[in-house]
């Protein structure tokens, strides 16, 4: 899938669907599943490339793991995982198998080649490589970039400060935490995903939580679990956004993860004014999840401040889309991070100029002026191979006179395999898809 255009549907989208299952909980269902003893059964899986990437890497550490449809069933290798010689590893696009990978790895046996494609080699790796070595591991990169050669070492615990909130770094101290002796303590700046600690107790490990900071003692055992996992919010939110702006849509998304460390877009969104339900809201192995449902909307600028960022980080390009289309100035601050993920995203974002859209761009954000609801500028944009971005512009598309021509937007599958393809049963014009 090269090339695909995106073009408004000739009625509103007006559906009940399911969204793939949660790409983040997923990787930390693979890794502990395979650092658990005995057998976890994953279902719900969303098999994009990314969590394809992680299933791969836990075979080469010697973790049994198979896929039937969207179940993974994992024979655990428990302290075994990693033990043996040289293994490479393919992290693909995922920076969370890279990242989280490094952490499960640094207290094994053996030595880890980590690398990726272009894109990941070029995410920076010095923010998990440092306090691994701080723990006794080796570390090496190749600059501050993969490929990341990890050679285990006996751990030992440490403090470490994030300098900026990240839920692939706390996690990797953590999951090196585990294998490490004494108490290893993280400590956030802003609150970001705690999948890893929810999931950790769901495996039987027990932590020390508190405001900002997390404690975990080594040497504890995981054991193997059931981890149904929930839709992935951040792929719902696209669908969550597309209904907000394509007049007379009304959709109902069952069974979605509202984890409140993920749902920062959701509270964004409805101070634009957007009325989302969240309905029959349930804990399932220690996650929420929950029916969304929403409705076209008129939407209004909003200030997106930096404490709400960690909260709402995979969402902001889409907001960015949202906030095109509002009435008013929307201002995004505190998010360089962005610069930083699978593209520089505040550098695709630009784009939306092309589709009539006034903006202008800082280091660490955007300032867009909203049409007010009216369409876009029909055009074509480059996903710069970043998934999110693709998707993004494939709901600026649904909005956009002659639609939205998405060069690379095969990049989408990623993490949510199908998407464009869901645009046009849900009535939009695509070609390509
Ligand atoms: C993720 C954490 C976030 C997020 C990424 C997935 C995770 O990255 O942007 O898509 O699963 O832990 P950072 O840890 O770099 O903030």
């Amino acid at each position: 899938m090269a090339t695909v255009r995106v073009g408004p549907p000739s009625r509103g989208l007006v559906a009940t669907l399911g969204v793939p299952g949660d790409k983040s909980i997923a990787h930390r269902a693979l890794l502990l599943g395979a650092l658990a003893e005995g057998t976890t059964t994953v279902s719900g899986f969303p098999g994009g490339g990314d969590v394809l990437s992680s299933l791969g890497a836990m075979r080469a550490l010697g973790a049994r793991l198979e896929l039937d449809g969207d179940t993974v069933r994992i024979e655990g290798a428990g302290a075994a995982l990693g033990g043996g010689g040289r293994v490479a590893i393919d992290c693909g696009n995922s920076g969370t198998t890279m990242r989280l990978t490094a952490g499960l790895v640094a207290g094994g046996a053996g030595t880890v080649v980590l690398d990726g494609d272009a894109s990941l080699r070029r995410r920076p790796m010095e923010r998990v490589a440092a306090p691994l070595r701080a723990m006794g591991a080796t570390v090496e990169t190749s600059e501050g970039h993969g490929p990341l050669t990890v050679r285990g070492a006996a751990l030992r615990a440490v403090e470490w400060t994030l300098p900026v909130a990240s839920a692939q770094v706390k996690s990797a101290i953590l999951l090196a935490g585990l294998r490490a002796r004494g108490t290893t303590c993280v400590r956030e700046p802003l609150v970001s995903r705690d999948h890893t600690e929810r999931l950790l107790g769901h495996l039987g490990v027990r932590l020390r939580r508190a405001a900002g900071s997390i404690e975990v003692e080594g040497g504890q055992r995981l054991a193997g679990a059931a981890v149904p996992l929930p839709g992935d919010l951040s792929s719902a939110a696209f669908l969550v956004v597309a209904a907000l702006v394509v007049p007379g849509s009304e959709l109902c998304l069952p069974d979605v993860g509202v984890n409140p460390t993920r749902t920062g877009a959701l509270a964004i969104l409805r101070r634009m004014g957007a009325a989302i339900e969240v309905a029959h809201t349930h804990d399932v192995a220690g996650e929420p999840r929950g029916e969304l449902r929403v409705r076209s909307a008129r939407l209004y600028g909003t200030t997106i401040t930096p404490a709400e960022v960690p909260g709402a980080i995979d969402e902001l390009p889409l907001l960015a889309v949202a906030a095109a289309l509002a009435e008013g100035e929307t201002v995004i601050s505190g998010a360089a991070e962005l610069r930083v993920k699978e593209s520089d995203r505040i550098a695709a974002l630009a784009q939306l100029g092309l589709l009539g859209v006034a903006l202008t761009t800082g280091a660490d954000g955007l300032v867009i002026r909203g049409t007010g609801g009216r369409r876009l500028k029909g055009g074509r944009v480059l996903s710069h191979g970043d998934h999110r971005i693709a998707m993004a512009f494939g709901v600026a598309g649904l909005v956009a006179d002659g639609g939205v021509e998405i060069v690379d937007a095969g990049a989408a599958e990623v993490s949510f395999p199908g998407f464009f393809a869901r645009l046009a049963e849900l009535g939009a014009a695509v070609e390509g898809a």
